[in-house]
Order: C-alpha cells, then sequence, then structure tokens
C-alpha cells in the first residue's frame, strides 16, 4: 500500500499513477457520483475527540459520538451536492435505513476489530431498493488507517482509494451514491479504524452483488 502524507491514495487498475490530493481525486471520482474532502476535528468538544481516538468504545459511546457527529438531512444534501448529483430521492429520502439481508440498520459506527477477517464483504455490489431505486452513502472516516473504497468503472477499470487519518486533527468525508458498483473494504484497515456510515433514500435496501 503507498502511503501519503495527505492520507489519500488513488490507485488505478490500469495505470502505475497514483494520486495523493483531494482535488485531483475528485476530478476523477466525481463523475461517478463520488468525492471526498478533509473534515477539521478543531471545533469539536474535547469528550468527542477523546472518543475518536479509543480503540473500542462502549454502547453509550457510540451513542455519545453518533450524537456529536451525525449531520442532518440539510447537512447530508449539502454533501450530495457538493458532490455534483443529485439525492436518489429527492429530499433524501427516509435518513433510517436497513439492509434487508443484513438486518444492519443505518446510521452505523463501524469499528474495525483485532483479529476480525472483514474479506467476505469484499465484493462488487450496488445498494438499491427492491423498486431500483438507489441509497446516497455518507460515510465519515473519524480515525485509523487503511479503509478502502473501491469503485468499478463501466470499462472495467477499477479505482482503490486508501484512507488514512495520519493526524488527530481531521478526518474524512466521502459520499457516494449506490447504484454505481463499489466496495467499501475494511479488510486492510489498522483495528480501531473508525467509520461512521449514514445511508439514505430508501428505508428499506438491498446490497446487491454484482459479478
Ligand atoms: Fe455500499
Amino acid at each position: 500500500m503507498t502511503k501519503s502524507k495527505t492520507g489519500l491514495t488513488l490507485e488505478f487498475s490500469n495505470s502505475p499513477e497514483v494520486l495523493t490530493d483531494p482535488d485531483p481525486i475528485n476530478e476523477i471520482i466525481g463523475p461517478y457520483g463520488a468525492s471526498i474532502w478533509p473534515i477539521p476535528f478543531a471545533d469539536l468538544d474535547p469528550k468527542t475527540r477523546d472518543l475518536i481516538q479509543k480503540k473500542a468504545l462502549s454502547p453509550d459511546e457510540v451513542n455519545r459520538l453518533e450524537r456529536s457527529l451525525l449531520l442532518s438531512r440539510e447537512e447530508l444534501l449539502k454533501v450530495i451536492e457538493k458532490a455534483g448529483r443529485d439525492p436518489q430521492i429527492p429530499g433524501g429520502g427516509s435518513l433510517q435505513t436497513k439492509e434487508v439481508n443484513s438486518g444492519m440498520t443505518f446510521p452505523s459506527l463501524l469499528l474495525a476489530e483485532e483479529g476480525a477477517d472483514y474479506s467476505q464483504f469484499d465484493k462488487f455490489h450496488l445498494n438499491l431498493a427492491a423498486d431500483g431505486t438507489g441509497v446516497d452513502e455518507i460515510l465519515q472516516m473519524l480515525s485509523g488507517d487503511g479503509f478502502r473504497l473501491i469503485y468499478r468503472l463501466p470499462d472495467e477499470t477499477i479505482l482503490t482509494l486508501t484512507l488514512s487519518c495520519t493526524t488527530n486533527d481531521s478526518g474524512w468525508l466521502l459520499t457516494h451514491a449506490g447504484p454505481h458498483p463499489h466496495m467499501g473494504s475494511m479488510s486492510r484497515a489498522s483495528s480501531g479504524t473508525k467509520i461512521l456510515g449514514q445511508v439514505i433514500g430508501p428505508a428499506e435496501w438491498e446490497m446487491k452483488f454484482v459479478p
């Protein structure tokens, strides 16, 4: 894995080029509905900043982090607009949603556990409701490193975006739309990596694996 001082790398399956800054990365992934920006933690209260750095969290601590950091509907819509796309459902749809096969509900704080094997989830998929309506995914990477978002383009090129939090002062805010083939992979993330995921749109949706 290539390390960069920004904590971001975008690698291409068909080129040795590696991009490490958000702006040129957004020029590449933007046309596919994805975008990424740093999120500064400077304005957060000290307790929240402490929780961001903890390796394991109690349910109460998870609640507290979620209360401090979850984005409101207005903020979510702004992120989607900044990424240059329309929300999958006008107005954003439901903010509390469920993936029907796993029963997993969002918003959710995903925390990479020591020794866990996440490779079984490394499969390209689309996130769609039964009627084909897509979801909007908005992820905040709060801590850790080696979290990857992998996108497959229509010409089969694979883009691998690897996110790391290189300091305690900032994380990453990323969004993409569910109907593009993608995977969010924890399989190379360091233990304690935290991703706060909001998946909005249809109240119930399915992770549809694509060959
Ligand atoms: Fe997804």
